[in-house]
């Protein structure tokens, strides 16, 4: 597809450079230290309730723990990511644990065509906050076209939901609590997200989501940053 002059360049790197093969082994080894992806993924599974003969797409899968978790249980998972280095070392992640069923692909929320049957669900975590506002709602409704009617899409991003006459000291603490629990390298790649990527607040996202079509059957706000968002068509 001919991509017009005027589209966001999804695939140019802002914030964190993921294209970095020392940053993207840094991002794995930092989210072991501050999330429980096993858990999460577990989590983000039992919420779909989907049958094993579901077909999942993963949009903007960095390291692929989801994904590998995930081909666990259906038998078709699609993964993209912009980054062809996040995408290779999902890649390896999954062969290494000798899982074949998930296919993956250098594209993004903007530049993924699925011209196949449409999706059961769709997952992404941590990713949609790469675009602007603008393109995020074209990124959305774009999702929505992919799924199925009844299709369900699982969305977890930062997403502030903290009063914004204290942002400030929020992102102080923020950023020192993150030093405190998986160190410096930490600290500063969020010093640049805070700065270079595109966090929105609660109100916006939801706002968002309904636009796009989504009916939000369940939502969940914490630590003023992180939302969770179960939709479906
Ligand atoms: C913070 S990482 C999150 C990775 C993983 N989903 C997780 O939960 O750990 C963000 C990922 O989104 C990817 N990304 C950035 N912009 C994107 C876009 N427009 N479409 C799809 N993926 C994108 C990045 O390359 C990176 O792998």
């Amino acid at each position: 597809m001919d991509i017009p002059k005027w589209q966001y360049d999804e695939m140019k790197s802002t914030g964190v450079d993921y294209s970095n093969i020392f940053e993207v082994q840094a991002y794995d080894d930092q989210m072991s230290r501050i999330r429980d992806i096993g858990t999460e993924s577990k989590e983000v599974i039992s919420t779909l309730a989907l049958p094993p003969a579901a077909t999942l797409l993963e949009i903007g899968t960095g390291t692929g723990t989801f994904a590998v978790e995930a081909a666990g249980y259906y038998s078709r998972v699609l993964a993209v990511d912009v980054s062809a280095t996040m995408i290779e070392y999902a890649r390896r992640k999954a062969l290494g644990k000798g899982i074949r069923n998930i296919e993956f692909y250098q594209a993004g929320f903007l530049t993924y065509e699925h011209d196949r049957e449409p999706l059961d669900a769709v997952v992404s975590q941590i990713a949609l906050h790469h675009l602007p506002d603008f393109w995020k709602l074209i990124a959305l409704k774009k999702v929505h076209g992919m799924l199925k009617d009844g299709g369900r899409f699982y969305l977890r991003d930062i997403v502030f939901s903290f009063e914004p006459d204290h942002y400030r000291s929020f992102f102080d603490q923020w950023v020192d609590g993150l030093r405190q629990a998986a160190g410096e390298r930490m600290a500063v790649d969020t010093e640049t997200s805070i700065k270079d990527e595109f966090y929105t607040w609660d109100w916006i996202m939801e706002g968002l989501l309904t636009r796009a079509g989504f009916d939000i059957k369940k939502k969940k706000y914490t630590d003023g940053f992180m939302a969770v968002y179960l939709c479906e068509k």
